[in-house]
């Protein structure tokens, strides 16, 4: 009998954007086997969907509620371990909650609920659970970023007195100047989003991680934020001044109206001695920059790389690897705490991550509503 993790998965539809990339992520190590899901609220779209990807039908599920109950009718030998949620963000919290409570442990997409409040909620009911939990902040999965991690954590820089994060979007420019399309996008209608659609979705990718990277804590913010139209209840652009402890300054710009950028995610951390520098769209460089010297290019798979960013490299050196690969290395952690085996918890990101990311969403919105001021996290 195989020993695959038994994996339920809820939302990642055929018609959804994320769902592939968890089922490749799951798939590449050869840990998880995809058991049953709720991929869609339409039963015949769900079926249909588990039957063209070749998954069996008799644990897909019309909704939820009648998962949770017929797997726990299952005995534990069978029933699913595990689920991913990777559903619209109004529906994060109520799922998580039920799942953990019944005993299941949860890989859930960020933003982990709608507000800071659930988010605590949520820590409570985990922490007196005996389940575990991780949240998918996909980039900290590359093995750049951990080596980043790593470098800063071993004093390569120095102390830290500047960092800088950039998420650059454009996906809504055409959205947005339609009242009608505006209207009809879920990312921008706070039932279904929260309270904040750019901080939501991407600003707090990069706060997460900024404070991944630099191990510090960002203890105050001041928020500007953009909404370009009366009607839009929601931000879509915005900068974010950043006080970290050490007395350390920063910036989040992030922005879902950049026009014509795609997934521009950029890093910088400056310290004493040098800094790091890093971005998306190329994640298999890191540039390591000191005074005087030319700029140093770091690259997945060398031996000069830490352990754990060895452990996110599956081919040697040359074999580019992207975002299904960084997903990848987070399911594998994750399969490794299931398992009980050892692990570095910089790995998955984790239920604090989640609390304090629904803390920075909210306190952006409160500081920008107030008048721009200066907000303690
Ligand atoms: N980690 C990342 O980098 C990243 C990237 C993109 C999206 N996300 C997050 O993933 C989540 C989903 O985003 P998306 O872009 O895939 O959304 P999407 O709208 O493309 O897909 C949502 C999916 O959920 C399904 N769904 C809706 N209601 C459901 C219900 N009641 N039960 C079961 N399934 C249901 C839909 O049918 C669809 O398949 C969001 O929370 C988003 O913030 C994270």
């Amino acid at each position: 009998m195989s020993n695959k993790i038994r994996w339920g998965v809820l939302g990642g539809g055929g018609d959804s954007l994320i769902g592939v990339l968890h089922r490749v992520a799951a798939g590449m190590f050869d840990a998880y086997q995809l058991t049953g899901a709720v991929f869609n609220p339409d039963f015949k779209a769900n079926k249909a969907f588990a039957e063209e990807i070749g998954i069996p039908t008799n644990r897909i599920y019309k909704d939820f509620d009648s998962m949770v109950s017929e797997e726990l009718k299952l005995p534990e030998s069978e029933r699913i371990q595990v689920f991913s949620i990777l559903t619209p963000n109004f529906l994060h919290f109520p799922m998580a909650k039920k799942l953990l409570e019944s005993g299941f442990h949860v890989i859930c997409e960020k933003p982990m609920t709608m507000t800071y409040a659930e988010a605590l909620e949520l820590q409570a009911i985990h922490q007196k659970s005996k389940t575990l939990f991780a949240l998918t902040h996909t980039y900290t999965g590359y093995p750049m970023i951990r080596q980043m991690r790593k470098m800063i954590e071993e004093g390569v820089l120095g102390p830290i007195q500047k960092v800088d994060a950039q998420y650059y979007q454009g996906w809504i420019n055409p959205i947005i100047h339609d009242k009608k399309l505006r209207s009809a996008t879920w990312r921008l209608d706070p039932s279904k989003s929260g309270i904040s659609c750019c901080m939501g979705d991407i600003g707090v990718h990069a706060y997460q991680m900024l404070e991944f990277v630099t191990g510090m804590e960002v203890k105050s913010i001041l928020a500007d934020l953009n909404h370009l139209y009366e009607d839009n209840q929601m931000d879509i652009d915005g900068t974010v001044l950043l006080r970290l402890e050490n007395e350390t300054k920063g910036v989040l710009r992030a922005s879902q109206i950049a026009t014509a950028e795609e997934n521009n995610f950029t890093l910088a951390v400056y310290g004493r001695k040098g800094s790091l520098k890093w971005e998306q769209e190329n994640p298999n460089y890191l540039f390591h920059l000191e005074e005087g010297q030319p700029i140093k290019t770091l690259k997945p798979g060398n031996v000069y790389n830490s352990k754990l960013s060895l452990d996110g490299t599956k081919l040697p050196p040359g074999h580019p690897e992207g975002i299904f690969d960084a997903m990848g290395n987070i399911y594998k952690g994750f399969a490794k705490a299931i398992r009980n085996q050892p692990y570095d918890p910089a790995e998955f990101p984790s239920m604090r991550d989640g609390v304090r990311g629904m803390n920075f969403i909210e306190t952006s919105v409160a500081s920008h509503k107030e008048g721009n001021v200066w907000k303690k996290l």
